[in-house]
């Protein structure tokens, strides 16, 4: 491989300089994402190979990035378990018929990935052949707490009202839906894995709207089962929280190689916290892309400069905004290019 660094960086291993990627870089904020998704809906898009392979290469080739994402979302498996998703302009995902009984979860499946989500593995196969070894491809899948809001809330939300409820008052029935979703995301990601994913990130982006007892009982050890059943020889493993400072030591015990921290814990508190093992990814918060070139640079450098060049994968603190400018991302993936000494 010409450059390997975020998978040396991932398991730790000394690396040249610190690899660099964006959560989210294939999206709205690329003309050139906006073109194509011009004359073809979000969902359409993540199901065609071809278009979704041509957006996930965008951000290699506009930006230089360390490492290729796919092009995909987390609401996927979801669909193929048997909920109906939707992709709204305005509102974001829609899932017109959300889980409210133990009858709805009982009828959910755990799909074969390979028979129901063929096309996230064509995606993946595909991207592997056009980048022959230029940078590695990242697969992800979200984590069972993130995915169950969204199954039961019926799309975003703002207080998790829905899904609390069920988890306070149906403890039981909340955990034999984890226990389905985490079944489901375990073999699709084994099978990303043996399509050709060469790092895998879980995206538990809204654990951290739990206090940390809740997040022990019902996220972590979602997340744990899941990295003890994938294949983790062949692809290191990244968890992501937004807002897991509250949470830094338990999240450490997931079970992931690389711990993706947000812009709210500085990153040298963060290593105090959680020991020397762990490679952290993080932590620009995204709005800071949406100044200039010249502060973006600069506090890119303060980020690097707390990695201390090992360790540490340079990333957003969550999913880049679609009004970042261009050129604006481009002076962050410029700065861990050019890092001094
Ligand atoms: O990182 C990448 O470039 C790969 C693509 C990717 C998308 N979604 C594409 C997408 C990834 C890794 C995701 C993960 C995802 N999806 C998460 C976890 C990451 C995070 O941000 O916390 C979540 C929570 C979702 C659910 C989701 N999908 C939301 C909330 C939205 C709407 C918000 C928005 O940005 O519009 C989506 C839609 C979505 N997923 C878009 C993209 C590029 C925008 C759709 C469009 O083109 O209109």
């Amino acid at each position: 491989m010409k450059n390997d660094l975020l998978i040396r960086a991932a398991r730790g291993e000394q690396v040249e300089r610190t690899p660099v990627w964006m959560m989210r870089q294939a999206g709205r904020y690329l003309p050139e994402y906006r073109a194509i998704r011009k004359d073809t809906d979000f969902l359409t898009l993540c199901k065609t190979p071809e278009l979704a392979v041509e957006v996930s290469l965008q951000p290699y080739r506009i930006l230089g990035v360390d490492a290729v994402i796919m092009f995909s979302d987390i609401l996927i498996p979801v669909e193929a378990m048997g909920q109906e998703v939707r992709l709204t302009e305005q509102k974001g995902p829609e899932l017109p018929d959300p889980i409210r009984s133990r009858q709805q979860i009982d009828r959910l499946v755990v799909p074969d990935p390979n028979e129901k989500t063929g096309f996230v593995m064509e995606i993946i196969r595909t991207l592997r052949r056009e980048l022959d070894g230029a940078v590695p491809l990242i697969g992800f899948a979200g984590a069972p707490w993130t995915l169950a809001a969204y199954m039961i809330e019926g799309g975003g939300s703002r207080n998790y009202a829905q899904v609390k409820r069920m988890m306070y008052t149906e403890p039981v029935t909340f955990h034999a839906l984890l226990d389905k979703i985490s079944d489901t995301i375990i073999v699709y990601l084994n099978a990303q894995i043996e399509a050709g994913a060469q790092v895998v990130q879980l995206f538990d982006s809204w654990a951290g709207e739990l206090s940390p007892k809740d997040y022990t009982e019902f996220a972590l050890p979602y997340e744990r089962k899941i990295f003890e059943s994938i294949n983790r020889e062949a692809a290191p493993s990244i968890m992501y929280i937004n807002g897991s400072g509250t949470f830094l030591e338990q999240m450490a015990t997931c079970g992931a190689d690389v711990l993706s921290i947000d812009w709210r814990v500085n990153l040298e508190d963060a290593r105090a916290r959680v020991g020397p093992k762990f490679t952290l990814q993080g932590n620009l918060d995204p709005c800071v892309l949406l100044s200039t070139p010249e502060i973006i640079m600069a506090k890119a450098r303060e980020i690097l400069r707390a990695g201390a060049g090992h360790k540490h994968i340079l990333n957003l603190g969550h999913g880049i905004l679609p009004m970042t400018p261009v050129e604006n991302a481009r002076a962050f993936i410029e700065a861990a290019k050019h890092q001094g000494p």
